[in-house]
């Protein structure tokens, strides 16, 4: 028996100084000292012995379980910090490595005249608005005095989701007049930027989805000298003290008045170049005095309040703005294009 357990102290302490990592030193410690393992074996063939000799095997015995739990201890605690280190090693970060180069984004250069615009209105006190690009026809058109059998209601030229012609991808921001007015406390003064759709097929100055920008001011006493002052302003903010408009009559079915503002070219000072191609004068927005149909059509009375309503096409702007000469490169997100601004 003394022989047993000498070849068992030899061979689980060389097993366990060589074992490698921690779940194969728990097998052994289960092969080892567990209820079925070899040390038990050795001890259940104490009934053999004589009275005697019994209490210098049981030492011997406990003696040899106890180095097998030292090693076993040792060998647990070197396994640790050799796990550690290795993973220290895995982990480490060399902080000399040259870094990622980050490909940083900036705004689109739309977005740009777009901020510009809403910064210059809401230093006059207006506010900014957002509404539904899907929407009623009856906002798109009726409502804005734009009758059944109008030819911008046609189904050539308006994407409709149903076909009784009631709901629709808006064709102008001029439905946001009707919202405001309908939800907003008087007086009134916003501007409502967004997309707009109309069925045109795509080219330099065409495109199925484009932005437009529509302002309205309704309060008492509000004219068209008003109206005239603050897109003068508008305009010399954008292109410069200086820079001449001028207000050509002209239709829309929602306001009356209607006009339309032209600036001088920027580029030719008025003389022609290909920018106005050759015109003078560049057009800028639609705009008028809300017709007194569509005030009370809102439950605004006429006879005491008035307004006035613009609407001007963004990408226009932005292309005069940048000298971009064909649309389709606002849209098109190259970014090889959009790096440029
Ligand atoms: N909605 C018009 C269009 O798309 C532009 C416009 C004209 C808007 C006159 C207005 C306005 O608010 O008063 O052509």
């Amino acid at each position: 028996m003394k022989e047993l357990m000498q070849s068992l102290r030899e061979s689980s302490i060389k097993a366990i100084l060589e074992c490698e990592s921690a779940e194969l030193l728990e097998q052994l410690r289960v092969k080892y000292l567990g209820k079925k393992g070899e040390l038990t074996a050795i001890l259940r063939q104490m009934g053999k012995l004589t009275a005697e000799e019994r209490p210098a095997m049981g030492q011997l015995a406990n003696k040899l379980r106890a180095d097998i739990e030292e090693a076993l201890d040792k060998r647990k605690t070197q396994i640790n910090s050799l796990m550690l280190e290795k993973k220290l090693e895995e982990e480490a970060l060399d902080v000399t490595m040259p870094g990622e180069k980050y490909a940083l984004g900036h705004k689109h250069p739309m977005y740009n005249v777009l901020d510009q615009i809403k910064d210059i209105f809401i230093g006059m006190g207006f506010e900014i608005v957002d509404g539904p690009e899907i929407e009623l026809a009856d906002y798109n058109f009726s409502k804005l005095n734009i009758e059944e059998g109008h030819p911008s209601r046609e189904w050539t030229d308006t994407f409709y989701f149903t076909p009784d012609s009631k709901i629709l991808l808006r064709t102008q921001t001029s439905p946001m007049q009707i919202h405001a007015m309908e939800t907003r406390e008087l007086p009134i003064r916003i501007i409502a930027p967004g997309r707009v759709y109309r069925k045109d097929e795509v080219d330099a100055t065409h495109s199925p989805m484009f932005h437009q920008i529509e302002g309205m001011v309704i309060d008492k006493g509000v004219t068209m000298s008003d109206l005239k002052a603050t897109l003068n302003l508008v305009v010399e903010k954008i292109y410069g003290k200086g820079t001449v408009t001028r207000f050509r009559p002209h239709h829309f079915p929602f306001t009356e008045p209607s006009c339309e503002m032209d600036i001088q070219c920027h580029k030719c000072g008025g003389k022609g170049c290909p920018t106005c191609k050759g015109e003078g004068w560049i057009e800028v927005l639609g705009a008028g005095m809300v017709h007194p149909k569509v005030l009370a059509g809102c439950g605004i009375d006429p006879d005491v309040y008035s307004g006035w309503a613009f609407g001007m096409g963004l990408e226009r702007l932005a292309l005069g703005e940048y000298k971009i000469t064909d649309m389709r490169l606002i849209f098109e997100n190259d970014v090889r294009f959009l790096e440029q601004f």
